[in-house]
């Protein structure tokens, strides 16, 4: 049986040594490396590429999970290649956060936290993410999306490719 990092691929190893100089650490390094892993496998880290990272770091593998575990922005299931948070805490909620979830169901066809068929989106509620004064929101992949109408959603779904 190959060895771990065998499955992370040679151009990606090499990055990872990349990154590797630019931290004192290992464990400082973990960070930016898992970002480049998940990208690389397609935006979710299965236990084979956590493993991976963890020999090819030379960290125990508990460590990595710690790590993926703890942070949102990794992810051990697959997700859509668009990712959508809409903030469902107190202030989005009460202006219409319900309605915008309804209408992302409706317009994806898949429920909280899977994939649509075609691979595009997946979607979770999330708490505050720091734009109350804005609220209703979402954020799709790196962007906020603010003030939202159930109309503007579903403006913004239907522009995503
Ligand atoms: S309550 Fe929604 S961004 Fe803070």
């Amino acid at each position: 049986m190959s060895a771990p990092k065998d499955r992370i691929p040679v151009e990606a190893r090499q990055r990872i040594a990349e990154i590797r100089q630019l931290y004192p650490t290992s464990r400082a390094a973990l960070l930016p490396t898992l970002h480049l892993v998940q990208k690389l496998s397609g935006g979710w880290l299965s236990d084979a590429m956590i493993e991976a990272v963890a020999d090819e770091l030379g960290i125990e593998p508990s460590d990595v999970y710690g790590v993926v575990t703890f942070y949102d922005l990794y992810h051990q299931k697959p997700v859509g290649r668009h990712r959508i948070r809409v903030c469902t805490n107190v202030s989005c909620m009460l202006r219409g956060s319900d309605e915008i979830m309804a209408v992302i169901r409706d317009e994806l066809g898949v429920d909280e936290d899977e994939v649509t068929a075609d691979g595009r989106c997946s979607y979770v509620h999330f708490e505050c993410l720091g734009s109350c004064g804005t609220a209703p929101m979402m954020m799709v992949d790196e962007d906020y999306h603010e003030d939202l109408t159930p109309e503007r959603a579903r403006e913004i779904l239907k522009g995503l490719t």
